[in-house]
């Protein structure tokens, strides 16, 4: 990918372009992890570790809420308030929510006993302040939970994205998932945290996906259309092309197999 293109598609990345509309597009990226194994209960892990009774935990960039109604429902005493940059995520979430950005969060210091930033770290181009801001509403004795991609992650994605690109357009393009793993992967988060907490704990979750059909990963795909800086008429021409590259595979092959690689960072006691 050229410098400019790829600055581009970083630009796009941390735009929230993507979820502008509502969680459509995160549907579609979420959809291939049904077909994860071992299949991993993020929520379950997080519910887990936020001590008895808290009183404030704080969902940002809360996307479709996957996490917000778990701890709804597991903390029905504590006041759980999903936030998020984007509108049309929140629109579809019950209250109380909160429109704002992670680098500016309109709460009290000190004020949270769980903070979760769960995948969404990479979006933000400026990581220092978002960190400064979710440290500085974390209470005393609270935790921090953030999770992100491995660099390891779902190397065959990123191939196919390649090798389309260069089939369609006579060059290869490194796709939006370079951003995510050179701006904030699990190696430079745990760097980052335990530069600002004294117990950073990292629970590794790598799997794999064994997808028994190309529409998911067509659709996981597809979803990408916004953050990727192409025409509209290159985009369809990848596309068409990963589309062929998978119906080659299926015609061979039962199964098109992913590894995957996440983790959620656990961070106590800021040196602060
Ligand atoms: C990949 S989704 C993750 C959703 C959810 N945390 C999860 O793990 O299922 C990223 C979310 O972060 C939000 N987001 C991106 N940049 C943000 C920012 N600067 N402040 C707050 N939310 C942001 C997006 O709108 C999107 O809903």
């Amino acid at each position: 990918m050229s410098d400019q293109r790829e600055q581009d598609t970083k630009r796009r990345f941390q735009s929230g372009e993507n979820y502008r509309e509502g969680s459509g597009n995160l549907k579609a990226r979420e959809g291939i992890f049904s077909y994860r194994r071992p299949q991993v209960d993020m929520p379950g892990m997080v519910i887990d570790r936020i001590g008895a009774e808290p009183k404030r935990i704080l969902d940002v960039g809360c996307g479709s809420g996957r996490y917000l109604s778990r701890l709804r429902e597991a903390f029905p005493g504590a006041e759980v308030i999903g936030v998020d940059l984007s509108p049309g995520m929140l629109d579809a979430l019950p209250k109380p929510t909160v429109l704002a950005d992670v680098c500016d969060l309109p709460f009290e210091s000190g004020s949270a006993d769980a903070v979760l930033a769960m995948h969404m770290l990479y979006h933000v181009p400026d990581l220092q302040t978002a960190l400064d801001e979710l440290e500085r509403v974390l209470a005393p004795g609270g935790t921090l939970f953030t999770s992100t991609l491995a660099s390891d992650d779902r190397p065959e994605y990123a191939a196919l994205w390649r090798q389309a690109t260069r089939e369609a357009l006579g060059a290869e393009s490194e796709g939006p998932y370079r951003v995510v793993l050179d701006h904030f992967s699990q190696e430079t988060a745990q760097a980052m945290l335990s530069e600002r907490f004294a117990s950073v704990r990292l629970h590794d979750l790598p799997g794999v996906i064994e997808l028994p059909e190309p529409g998911p990963l067509v659709a996981a795909f597809r979803s990408t259309a916004s953050f990727v800086d192409m025409e509209p008429g290159d985009f369809e021409r990848v596309m068409a092309h990963i589309e062929a590259d998978l119906e080659r595979h299926f015609a061979t092959e039962d199964l098109f197999r992913m590894t995957v690689h996440t983790g959620i960072l656990e961070c106590r006691d800021p040196r602060r």
